[in-house]
């Protein structure tokens, strides 16, 4: 039975390690609700050490924790290895009552995180990967999903991964079509997300190289999967989940004049409100203006003069410089 905090077709804001922040997260609630879901990136559970109910609630959101509407659309990622305090974490975010949804990355591809055996490692060795799913599954009683890629150096594991997460008890998995190894390069392979949802009845979220309105139809049509989740597309054009629930049922209408045309008010709206947010966590302008740098490196992909149009972003001095920019676009 489908227990998920969202229904069926939703789109998914990815988790993104130093984006998806509490801030960021809010904003992009603000300007763009239409997204069914976020989350947190991930918290890395560690090896030794003390760690404090504060750091746990300050990474999902102080703010998200309060409000109800926000904390019922919000996930929470973990990262953890073998040898990590797995059990005394999960125990303790199982206290957090309004943390609904755990979910565990075993797709991040970094070199240190697979050197202490954590992330997509874990896809590598399936003992120590039903260990810790069945440790996390006995101390969160509340949704509880994983998010992996195909395998670690190859898929030969991808099919008994599948049905592991089923057997240990875990409420759906989010699938990026390609192995650690792969680390980005090519294209995501959505056949094995498609093998997946054959393979497993709970819920499948498609994942990889969903960068426009029509990948999305297409992932839908071809995956037949529950849901999608959108990483670097959602950074390109935050608005994406508002242009598709708006022209779904007449997507050939949307040709490149009315993107144009919607794409600088969005751009715009996107950039007031993360300055709002970022500005109650008393963040020094330079502080914002990197971070609207990080970003812009995103937002104009599509749009005519890329290139030049993104280093004058980049080179911008200072905040009042970006925003003037921004409203010249
Ligand atoms: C900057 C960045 C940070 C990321 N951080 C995380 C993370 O914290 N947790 C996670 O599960 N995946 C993380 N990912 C992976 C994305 O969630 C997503 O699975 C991947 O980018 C493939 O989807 P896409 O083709 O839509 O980008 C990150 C990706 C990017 C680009």
């Amino acid at each position: 039975m489908r227990k998920l905090p969202f229904k069926e077709r939703s789109l998914l804001f990815a988790p993104m390690e130093g984006v998806t922040d509490e801030p960021y997260r809010i904003a992009i609630e603000r300007a763009f609700p239409e997204w069914d879901y976020l989350c947190t990136d991930f918290l890395r559970v560690p090896t030794v050490g003390a760690f404090s109910s504060q750091k746990l609630i300050n990474h999902y959101g102080q703010k998200v924790l309060r409000t109800p509407e926000l904390r019922k659309k919000t996930g929470f990622q973990i990262l953890t290895s073998y040898r990590a305090q797995t059990e005394e974490m999960v125990k303790q975010i199982n206290e957090i009552k309004e943390i609904e949804h755990l979910d565990l990355n075993l797709g991040c591809p970094s070199k240190k995180v697979n050197a202490h055996k954590g992330g997509a490692y874990l896809l590598s060795e399936m003992n120590e990967l039903r260990e810790i799913i069945q440790i996390i599954r006995k101390n969160f009683d509340r949704t509880f999903t994983v998010k992996i890629r195909i395998g670690y150096k190859d898929t030969d594991r991808f099919i008994d991964s599948l049905k592991l997460f089923e057997d240990e008890g875990v409420e759906a998995i989010t699938i990026h079509g390609r192995t650690r190894d792969q680390l980005y390069r090519g294209f995501a392979n959505w056949d094995f997300i498609k093998e997946a949802v054959k393979t497993v009845s709970i819920p499948v979220i498609g994942n990889g190289d969903v960068w426009t309105v029509h990948d999305i139809d297409r992932m839908f049509d071809y995956c037949e999967c529950d849901s999608i989740m959108l990483g670097r597309g959602a950074l390109k054009t935050p608005w994406l989940a508002s242009l598709y629930y708006q022209y779904q049922d007449r997507l050939d209408d949307l040709d490149d004049f009315t993107l144009l045309q919607e794409r600088r008010t969005y751009v715009q709206n996107y950039f007031d409100e993360l300055e709002r947010e970022y500005k109650k966590e008393e963040n020094i302008n330079v502080r914002i203006l990197n971070r609207f740098k990080s970003f812009s490196r995103y937002i104009f992909d599509d749009f005519e003069n890329a290139e030049q149009l993104r280093s004058s972003f980049l080179r911008a001095n200072s905040l009042d410089h970006f925003k003037d920019l921004l409203y010249d676009i």
